[in-house]
């Protein structure tokens, strides 16, 4: 059974086929990120566009020598994401299953990235943890099977992955803040601006990144020097939103005695994270995996996966359900 997917929730415009005997035979992903760099964030309008622009050679890319009229069925993402960008990969989708009379599966792009960890690894079992950070999400949520989640901790605010950029902005680094926030911290003293770790006393396993964020535009607001003081505060901001999340997820683990966690998401790159979330192998005697970075950040292999573990509903067949708006626990 061949299923492609299709990616377009946001700014990834991605194709994949999964072969249900052989796994991934053929993945694309276009990222839009130069485009949008120069605003500083994804902007929706543009962001469609370019989909349409893209996602036929983004197809032919996945098939390489295959043929289109091999496919079984198509899965696709139909939310959460930009309604626009939806809306293209939707009626993309539509329309080459009404062309090859294949069935279409809409697919749930939070519930993809949970799944998506069997994608690189075959010692995945459920339940386990999953800590979803990303650009747009930051989820701490107990996969108990498929279609059975429980989302234990979410951002009240910013997404973490967010903070990174609205602090590299801040520090005038380019877009995504992210992964210059990560090389810069490198040559900068964590210890030197006591940012704080918001909520990470309470009980509950909530997170919240808006007020750290605010807290660094303060103390830049009071220095005299911006430039030499870059490194440190973009080590104290890190140490700082890690801190959170690792502190979170202990008690996550703790809580329900799981004993595997698996990071997803943009921020799943950064090495100080992944550095921290591995020291609790040891100290809590789990496993902890990270899928390969293209399976981590926005691709079409996790939703031709997810799609190839559905089967394909009648009643959505040619319907629009995308959603921009869609809780995990409505899947
Ligand atoms: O999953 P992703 O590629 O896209 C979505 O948000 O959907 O995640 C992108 C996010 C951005 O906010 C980016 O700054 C962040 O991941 N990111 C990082 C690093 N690499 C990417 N944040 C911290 N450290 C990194 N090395
Ligand atoms: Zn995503």
């Amino acid at each position: 059974m061949l299923t492609l997917g299709i990616e377009t929730s946001c700014d990834e415009t991605a194709v994949a086929i999964y072969d249900s005997d052989k796994g991934i035979v053929g993945e694309s992903v276009f990222s839009q990120i130069n485009m949008h760099a120069e605003y500083g964030g994804v902007v929706p309008e543009l962001a469609s566009r370019d989909h349409c622009l893209k996602i036929i050679s983004v197809l032919e890319q996945a098939l390489g020598k295959g043929n289109i009229k091999d496919i079984d069925q198509i899965a696709y993402t139909s939310g959460p994401g930009l309604l626009g960008a939806l809306l293209v990969g939707e009626s993309f989708a539509h329309g080459l299953a009404a062309g090859l009379g294949i069935p279409t599966i809409p697919v749930h792009h939070l519930e993809a990235h949970l799944m998506a960890p069997a994608l690189d690894f075959d010692d995945i079992n459920f339940p386990f943890i999953s800590l979803l950070v990303s650009g747009g999400h930051s989820l701490i949520i107990d996969v108990k099977g498929l279609g059975d989640y429980t989302i234990l901790g979410e951002s009240q605010d910013d997404a973490v992955g967010e903070a990174f950029d609205k602090v590299g902005k801040l520090l005038n680094l380019p877009y995504p803040g992210g992964p210059h926030i990560e090389r810069i911290a490198k040559e900068g003293d964590p210890k030197k601006f006591n940012y704080p770790r918001p909520m990470i006393h309470k009980d509950n396993l909530d997170l919240s990144f808006s007020g750290l964020k605010t807290a660094v535009l303060y103390s830049i607001q009071d220095l005299t020097d911006l430039e030499s003081n870059i490194p440190d505060i973009a080590a104290s901001f890190q140490r700082a939103a890690i801190d959170v999340l690792v502190s979170k997820i202990k008690k996550s683990l703790v809580q329900t005695k799981r004993d595997t966690l698996i990071l997803a998401g943009g921020v799943a790159a950064n090495s100080l994270l992944r550095e921290e979330m591995s020291s609790l192998e040891i100290e809590l005697g789990i496993k902890v995996r990270y899928p390969a970075m293209k399976h981590c950040t926005d691709n079409a292999a996790m939703i031709a996966y997810l799609g190839s573990l559905k089967t394909p509903n009648p009643s959505t067949q040619g319907q629009s359900c995308a959603r921009p708006r869609w809780p995990l626990n409505e899947v």
